[in-house]
Order: C-alpha cells, then sequence, then structure tokens
C-alpha cells in the first residue's frame, strides 16, 4: 500500500545552521495492505518527519516512496494533489489542528470542500461522519472549545476520513489526551481501522500502545530503523542491542540527554559523514568495525531483520 525507500531528511541547525541534524537517515519500509505499522521510538528520533516527508509537509531530501504501486516521489504537485486524500495525517493535538474559529460541521467538511464538492452536498456528509467516531449530530454547530479534548481529537479523525482514505498516519494521536480518554480513542481507530480496511502507520514513543495496536513494529533511533518485524517479535525477543534496551528500559527523553551531541565522537561524526551505527557510542557489544562500517539489514527471523554487523546474544 505504502512503501518507502531511502528516505532522507536532513535540518541544518545551530548560529550558523552549521550542524546537520540527521531527522531521518535512510530509511525504508512498507505498510502492507490493511496492516498497522508501528513506529516506534524516543523523542526526537525522527518519527514524525518520516509521517511529515509522506505527505510532503516536509520535502524530503532523498528516498523514494512509493502508494499503491505509484511512485509519488517527483510527482508535479498537481498530480500528488490528486493522490494525497487517500492518505491522511492525525496528530496529537486535536487543538492545534482544528481552526478554533470554525464550526465542527465546517472543520469535517472542509477537506471535501477543498475537493470541489458544494457546500451542502458536504454538510449532508457531517452527522453520518459525526456518527462514525462516536459524537452525535448536535455536536456540529460547536466550537472546539466547546468540546473536550477527547472530542475534539474524534472531530480530527472525522475529517481525516471524510476523504475515505486508504492510508491513515497517525502521529501520537494519544498523546495529549488522559488515560482513560486515551484507550477510547485508541478502540475507536481499532475499529474504524478494521471497518474501513484502511492502513495504517501508528507513530508512538509508547511501547505498549505500540504493542496493542500493531501488527508489526519499526524500532526508530536517531535517523534509523535499527529494527523491523511482527510487533510479538520485535516485543518478546527483540534482537537489536538498542530495542533491548528499549523494551527494557522505561523510554528516555533523547532531546534531555541531547543524544545528538553525545561524548563521544559522534558530535563530529555527523558532520564528517560518519559511515558507522548510530548505536556504536551507546552499544555494549560495538567494536571498531561498528564505527568504520555501515551497519546492512540482517534478517534474524521470518519477516525480522536488525540494522547490525553482527547477532549478538
Ligand atoms: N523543521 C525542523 N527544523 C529543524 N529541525 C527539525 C525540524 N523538524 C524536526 N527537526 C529535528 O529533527 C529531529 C527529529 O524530529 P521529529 O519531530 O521527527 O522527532 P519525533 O521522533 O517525532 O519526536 P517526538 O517523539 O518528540 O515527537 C529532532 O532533532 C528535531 O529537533
Ligand atoms: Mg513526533
Amino acid at each position: 500500500m505504502l512503501e518507502v525507500r531511502g528516505l532522507k531528511k536532513y535540518f541544518s541547525s545551530g548560529i550558523f545552521k552549521k550542524e546537520v541534524i540527521k531527522a531521518v537517515d535512510d530509511v525504508s519500509f512498507e505498510v502492507r495492505k490493511g496492516e498497522t505499522l508501528g513506529l516506534v521510538g524516543e523523542s526526537g528520533c525522527g518519527k514524525s518527519t518520516v509521517g511529515k516527508c509522506i505527505l510532503r509537509f516536509e520535502q524530503p531530501d532523498s528516498g523514494t516512496i512509493f502508494f499503491e504501486g505509484k511512485e509519488l516521489t517527483g510527482l508535479p504537485r498537481k498530480e500528488f494533489l490528486k493522490v494525497q486524500p487517500r492518505m491522511q495525517m492525525i496528530f496529537q493535538d486535536p487543538y492545534s489542528s482544528l481552526d478554533p474559529k470554525m464550526m465542527i460541521k465546517s472543520s469535517i467538511s472542509e477537506p471535501l470542500r477543498l475537493q470541489g464538492v458544494k457546500k451542502k452536498a458536504t454538510y449532508a456528509e457531517v452527522p453520518l461522519l459525526l456518527k462514525s467516531v462516536g459524537l452525535s449530530p448536535e455536536h456540529a454547530n460547536r466550537y472546539p472549545h466547546q468540546l473536550s479534548g477527547g472530542q475534539n481529537q474524534r472531530v480530527s479523525i472525522a475529517r481525516a476520513l471524510s476523504l475515505k482514505p486508504n492510508v491513515l498516519i497517525a502521529d501520537e494521536i494519544t498523546a495529549s489526551l488522559d488515560v482513560s480518554v486515551q484507550a477510547q480513542i485508541l478502540h475507536l481507530i481499532k475499529n474504524l481501522k478494521k471497518e474501513l480496511s484502511l492502513s495504517m502507520l501508528f507513530i508512538s514513543h509508547d511501547l505498549e500502545v505500540v504493542r496493542h495496536m500493531c501488527d508489526r513494529a519499526a524500532v526508530m533511533y536517531a535517523g534509523k530503523i535499527l529494527e523491523i518485524g511482527a510487533v510479538e517479535e520485535v516485543f518478546s525477543r527483540p534482537q537489536h542491542p538498542y530495542s533491548r534496551q528499549l523494551l527494557s528500559e522505561p523510554i528516555r527523553d533523547m532531546k534531555a540527554k541531547e543524544i545528538w551531541k553525545p561524548d563521544f565522537e559522534a558530535k563530529t561524526d555527523i558532520t564528517s559523514g560518519f559511515e558507522g551505527c548510530v548505536f556504536y557510542g551507546e552499544c555494549p557489544y560495538a567494536d571498531p568495525e561498528c564505527r568504520a562500517e555501515k551497519p546492512e539489514m540482517l534478517q534474524t527471523g521470518q519477516d525480522h531483520y536488525i540494522l547490525c554487523k553482527k547477532l549478538t546474544k
């Protein structure tokens, strides 16, 4: 359904824009028809940038993206806009993705209007869309500040569904909600996915949620996918030294740890074309080869791969 090959997105930062942040660095994966692929990893490892590159909210530096077998990269904007409605993204914070000055019915029907559907016809869809996300028609005439966080996230979901997408990119969709509401939204998304045969890229730093929601999982670290496989395989038998650490330890905040500027040589490595493993500086099994040579994906089981030069036990 969706295939990403060798995706790269670098940002410049620092006063003179001399530091390079490799937000996404040679990432490849596919989302198969009807499946949910989880993208999990610490804050700042590049998860959202992957989603934004797919939908061209960010322009990728290189790589190819295929949607239903059609290459999107290099597609003229006009052509891309024809495909885009079938891929929708839902974000973490419903308050910032909904216009506070727009009534719910206008927000939900806006994507249809932008596709050239007449206003009256778009409004006719609103009650059905509200119902599909567990809201009632009377919510249509309210504004976002008159709804709860969970209800607003339901509105964002209804808006994303209005164009009948085949692919949903859900980026931390429950992170801003309180725990009881989180469960309801996850339940709703899981049901909708099944009902509408959606394929989904499910971005989250919450390991338990990924385990519950996804068929396969990809573990990201410093812009790279270090492990990918069936969710139960990855969670019960993680193979990459990083995933083993991540899945057995509470998640750490990458930004807080300033992992982009660690003590070891990575800072200079990042700017001087460091080829070795990104986890080299922290890996208990690393040897000089890991620093010098680019790791390749290594198959460790059926449909289970790690980005590591060696299988360590
Ligand atoms: N527009 C931008 N300009 C400069 N740097 C950026 C930009 N967007 C993202 N970055 C940097 O790229 C890296 C990856 O960011 P991204 O938002 O993709 O991480 P994430 O995994 O989604 O994190 P979180 O879990 O906190 O949402 C971070 O270091 C971030 O600061
Ligand atoms: Mg993010």
